[in-house]
């Protein structure tokens, strides 16, 4: 029922996320205007070329299911899979592919479309891998960028926010494979983190 969905209206959460949201860091608004921003210029800078947009399950679909749909060229869409290992929240950069993609890149214009950039590892083990399958480019698209715990620098063609050292959720992100749903991206409440935590 369209009433139980959760929703953000000046900073204030309605629907079945209301009580576990602690703030609202990007409305939907600004999410779906930055999207299209994105899509924009991807379109403009990859027109004539052969584009793959590659996106990291789980936490990529929602940002790529939108950004597909604000290119205005002709594009392939492809998945990966991968584990990093870590305890909790915080990734060790230790990345095991589970799906590879199904389509070679070799000599096709490659970008990489990912939820968020952190340490930077997960990222920089995945071009490594991409590389050596020498495609014509191979380019990063991230939506946000938490440029406090980078451990790799990386070259990001396009980023949508810069945002502060918090953990996030929404817009595909989860905690605890929860919360991807959420339309905006958001920092969660102690509360909701333990009872997560207790489940
Ligand atoms: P990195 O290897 O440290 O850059 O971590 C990237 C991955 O860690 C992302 O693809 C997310 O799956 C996860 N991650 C990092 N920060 C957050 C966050 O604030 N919320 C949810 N997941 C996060
Ligand atoms: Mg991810």
């Amino acid at each position: 029922m369209a009433a139980d969905l959760s929703r953000e209206k000046d900073g204030r959460v309605e629907g079945w996320a209301a009580g576990d949201v602690a703030e609202v860091l990007i409305p939907e608004g600004a999410l779906l205007a930055k999207v299209r921003d994105l899509g924009g210029h991807i379109s403009a800078d990859y027109a004539g070329k052969d584009l793959v947009l590659i996106s990291i399950l789980k936490g990529g679909f929602v940002f790529l299911a939108d950004l597909c749909r604000a290119v205005s060229i002709p594009v392939s869409v492809d998945l990966m899979a991968v584990s990093s290992y870590g305890p909790g929240t915080r990734s060790l950069g230790v990345v095991r592919i589970l799906k590879d993609l199904d389509e070679t890149i070799t000599g096709r214009e490659v970008l990489i479309v990912e939820d968020i950039i952190d340490t930077g590892l997960t990222l920089s083990y995945l071009l490594r891998n991409l590389q050596p399958r020498m495609p014509a480019s191979l380019k990063i698209c991230v939506l946000l960028d938490k440029p406090a715990r980078r451990i790799v620098d990386l070259p990001i063609a396009y980023r949508g926010f810069e945002i502060p050292d918090r953990f996030v959720v929404g817009y595909g992100l989860d905690y605890r494979q929860r919360y991807r749903n959420l339309p905006f991206i958001a920092t969660l409440t102690q509360d909701a983190i333990d009872r997560l935590n207790r489940e």
